[in-house]
């Protein structure tokens, strides 16, 4: 079977990708709009924007109305502004909810509807052009085909999955995370892991996204718990500003799978936020993907140097052991520590295990989990 790899237009990354992008943002039109959230505005990173884009002569709209894991009321909200103010195309800066939120509005503002008409399907029409501006190290959303906007009304966390919800241009600049304290920078980091693990070991990897799984994963290991101990690191941080992007590439090719796929429901239903939610189940489903992907995960300690013999076994229990080690150190809250209700949790389970397995993402193992398997997964977080 032939593989298909898909990336953004355009990538820039370095000291001054901001300024740097400007020549290619001013063949997307006239007006921009800007699509945001308040921390933004206050730590003057969308001042460090305008500046540039008036430098430019490119005009713009603020939208900062992005407070949270996006909602399909913020993208309805954005979609009235961007038509209002006579948008050409849309920037999304911030974590991955601006960014996801600037490709929603832009996927409805070509196609119409509404958001909650996409999950799943087909997005048949071009967006106008979407740039991507990342400030956690992260999502990779700048360079994923990929959208997740929670439809509030029904409790589901969609994921909108399309070829044109890349970005026509990705602008990495690592003076953009230097601010994210340090829980941010962890739970980002370990989502950043789980996309380059979870990719990694999907059946639809294929050679060259194995490469960019490959890449992240080692820079991370070597980075994230310097930059979590340390933000100020420069080297570190454009170390992980980078993983972060190769581990969107390596996910939006080959897909995530069971970590993603349980932890979208936790999101929207207990409002953990996404790196957070993945960090959570990191542990409780490692043990699992092992199953079916021993071998990786000895490829896996090869690369990270934790191990150095020939036992497929005792590779796999030292990158095991690893990544335990770190999630202590990173010091990820359980769903308890984050003030969720056991009782309740425990009560939404055969929908989380429901949801979660219709995302299709789960289904991206080596060995497909089971309804029942996903829901003593998820029981396992309380062990
Ligand atoms: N499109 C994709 O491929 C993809 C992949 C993974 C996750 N996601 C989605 O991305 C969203 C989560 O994105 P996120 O984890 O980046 O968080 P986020 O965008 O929700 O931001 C989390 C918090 O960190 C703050 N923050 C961001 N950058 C900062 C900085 N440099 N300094 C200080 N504070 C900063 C934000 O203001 C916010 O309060 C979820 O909705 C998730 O489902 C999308
Ligand atoms: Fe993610």
């Amino acid at each position: 079977m032939a593989n298909v790899f898909f990336v953004p237009k355009f990538i820039v990354t370095g000291d001054e990708a901001l300024k740097t992008s400007m020549d290619y943002m001013k063949d997307f039109g006239k007006k921009a709009l800007i699509v945001t959230d308040d921390m933004m505005v206050k730590l003057g990173n969308v001042e460090k924007l305008t500046t540039e884009l008036d430098a430019a002569g490119i005009a713009y709209t603020i939208y900062s109305g992005i407070n949270s894991e996006p909602s399909h009321s913020m993208i309805d909200k954005g979609i009235k502004i961007y038509k209002e103010n006579d948008c050409d195309f849309l920037i999304g800066i911030g974590g991955g909810s601006p960014m996801d939120s600037a490709k929603a509005i832009g996927a409805v503002v070509a196609n119409g509807g509404s958001i909650c008409d996409y999950m799943g399907k087909k997005i048949e029409k071009e967006l106008p052009p979407i740039v991507a501006i990342p400030t956690t190290a992260g999502t990779g959303s700048e360079a994923t085909r990929v959208s997740i906007i929670t439809n509030t009304d029904s409790g589901v966390k969609m994921l909108l999955s399309d070829v044109k919800l890349l970005a026509s241009l990705a602008v990495i600049d690592p003076v953009f995370t230097m601010t994210a304290p340090p829980a941010v920078t962890a739970n980002t980091g370990v989502d950043a892991l789980c996309h380059a693990l979870e990719s990694y070991t999907s059946k639809k990897a294929f050679p060259m996204s194995k490469l960019y799984s490959l890449e992240a994963i080692k820079k991370i290991y070597q980075h994230l718990e310097v930059v979590y101990k340390d933000g100020s690191n420069v080297a570190s941080r454009r170390a992980m500003a980078e993983a972060s992007l190769e581990a969107g590439i390596a996910f939006s090719n080959a897909s995530v799978s069971i970590i993603h796929g349980m932890s979208r429901p936790i999101g929207a239903l207990f409002h953990v936020p996404h790196g957070l939610s993945n960090a959570m189940l990191l542990k409780v489903c490692l043990p699992y993907i092992r199953e079916g992907a021993e071998t990786e995960l000895f490829e896996l300690s090869k690369a990270i140097g934790v191990y150095e013999g020939d036992s497929v076994k005792d590779g796999a229990d030292a990158f095991v052991a690893t990544t335990n080690k770190l999630l202590d150190t990173l010091k990820i809250q359980t769903p308890a520590d984050f003030g969720i209700n056991k009782d309740e949790f425990l009560a939404q389970i055969p929908k989380m295990a429901k949801d979660g397995l219709a995302s299709g993402s789960p289904g991206n193992c080596k060995n497909v989990p089971s309804e029942e398997k996903v829901q003593e997964l998820y029981k396992g977080l309380w062990d």
